[in-house]
């Protein structure tokens, strides 16, 4: 049994002063790390505003920090933890496995049985393991480009498919810079990406398939594929509007490119085969990662025989990929805890949590517009459904930040942290902390 915090705050307080009240020795750690780690963290984790708190321990849907403080976790790891924190099954298994070894450096069949989990969900023929999305959708450009012979590639202004050069391209273009609407200009995300690899990433709006198509019709016979993360989950959640991604098929088909699902996000979470699954299409590579491992560091890039198997002559290995492991938390996480029967209760979990918010966004006149996909769900502060980034850009930032830091006052860590990001539930939640989820937004709505 798990009772929610209850925030005690003077009404002179902000919402901010009382987190720094009851996360004092967060503050402190948070300014010893900042000494060593580049921006006061170790690599996954970003910071936020005033200071993040540090983690203590984490079990089944919650997370403990360092003063104490008990969160419901929505969070999850940006989605890694559908299974929730330490799931019994896990935790047994992976012992198991560290009495049997971490690392051989040689094969094991363990592999093949992770892969014939993925091959059971997803429309793909042969699978490669890899450590990271990251990873994964850098593969997929890799063999897309090795494939076909072409180099240029298209992806969707606003989204994230990962941090490789061609990828990391119009994640959060500065809106000075985004240039015309239906032919986006390619921003590099940062320093550092050479202007010959930018010059080959093409970008397109999403959701628009007129416009894709005269991209794709300008570059005909140079492009090699077209990168979508099926249901945008890096700007709020942005579905795909009805017919978008059979058109995308439709087209890619037409003009002799490859389509690639970036499924890093969506793959066994919006549906036990993501969005291929949901939305009934078969792209020809999907980069995988995030809920198939259960938590441990796994990616995967699956896809047509002919086209994975590319990965050989090319010499795409790495020490870690495969490791026994990882590769155990994801036979468990497919075979045992991600299993058909889960499904049902987290989409009904899901469609009640975003009614509940819908109706206190209703019932206190708030801006604001809830979107998801089954298990996976945000509040976005705007007056208008968001259909792709530039829409995106009028969600009120400051008042999602506010949001935010008043939820986690009340034990609730509602989403990953901004407004770019959503909600995920696992099979360890219950249906009274998604209605306590929903009574502690009923509290701070008024202050918003
Ligand atoms: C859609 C998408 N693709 C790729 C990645 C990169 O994955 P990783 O952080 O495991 O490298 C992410 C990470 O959030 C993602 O959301």
């Amino acid at each position: 049994m798990y009772y929610r915090t209850i925030v005690h705050r003077f009404d002179n307080m902000s919402e901010e002063e009382t987190y720094v009240g009851r996360t004092r020795t967060s503050r402190e750690l948070y300014k010893n790390a900042q000494q060593v780690l580049a921006g006061g963290v170790g690599g996954s984790a970003p910071s936020f505003e005033p200071y993040p708190f540090f983690v203590d321990r984490a079990e089944g849907s919650k997370l403990w920090d360092v003063d104490g403080n008990v969160y419901c976790d929505y969070n999850l790891c940006w989605g890694v933890l559908m299974g929730g924190h330490c799931h019994p099954k896990l935790v047994e298994g992976l012992k198991k496995q560290i009495d049997r070894g971490t690392m051989y450096g040689f094969v094991h069949d363990n592999s093949r049985a992770a892969a014939e989990e993925l091959i059971k969900r997803f429309p793909v023929e042969k699978v490669r393991f890899t450590n990271s999305g990251s990873e994964s959708t850098h593969y997929a450009v890799r063999l897309a480009r090795r494939y076909t012979g072409k180099e240029k590639i298209v992806k969707i202004e606003g989204g994230y498919n990962g941090v490789a050069d061609p990828l990391h391209v119009s994640k959060m273009p500065d809106i000075s810079k985004v240039g015309p609407e239906e032919r986006p200009t390619s921003v590099p995300h940062g320093k550092g990406i050479p202007s010959g690899v930018i010059k080959d990433t093409l970008i397109a709006p999403f959701n628009d398939i007129e416009a894709m198509q005269d991209i794709l019709e300008d570059n005909r016979g140079e492009v090699a594929a077209v990168m979508v993360e099926p249901v945008m989950m890096n700007k709020g959640v942005i579905p795909p509007e009805d017919g978008y991604l059979s058109e995308l098929r439709k087209l890619t088909n037409e003009q002799n490119v490859l389509l690639i699902f970036d499924e890093v996000k969506t793959g066994v979470k919006i549906a036990p085969g993501g969005a291929c699954d949901h939305y009934g299409v078969k792209p020809d590579i999907i980069a995988l990662a995030k809920a198939i491992g259960g938590g441990l560091p796994i990616g995967a890039v699956a896809g047509k025989g002919e086209i994975i198997d590319g990965v050989g002559p090319e010499g795409l290995f790495g020490t870690y990929s495969a490791n026994p492991l990882s590769i155990e938390a994801c036979r468990i996480t497919l075979q045992d805890i991600l299993t058909e029967n889960a499904y049902p209760k987290l989409e009904r979990f899901g469609e009640r949590l975003m009614a509940g918010y819908e109706d206190v966004i209703e019932d206190f006149g708030l801006k604001a517009v809830v979107q998801g996909v089954n298990a996976v769900g945000g509040i976005l502060f705007t007056e208008h459904p968001v259909t792709n980034f530039r829409e995106w850009t009028d969600v009120d930032k400051e008042k999602a930040h506010r949001y935010w830091i008043a939820m986690v006052n009340r034990g609730i860590i509602p989403m990953s942290y901004g407004a770019d990001e959503e909600w995920l539930i696992s099979v360890q939640h219950d249906e009274e902390e998604i209605e306590e989820h929903i009574e502690a937004f009923k509290e701070v709505v008024s202050d918003l």
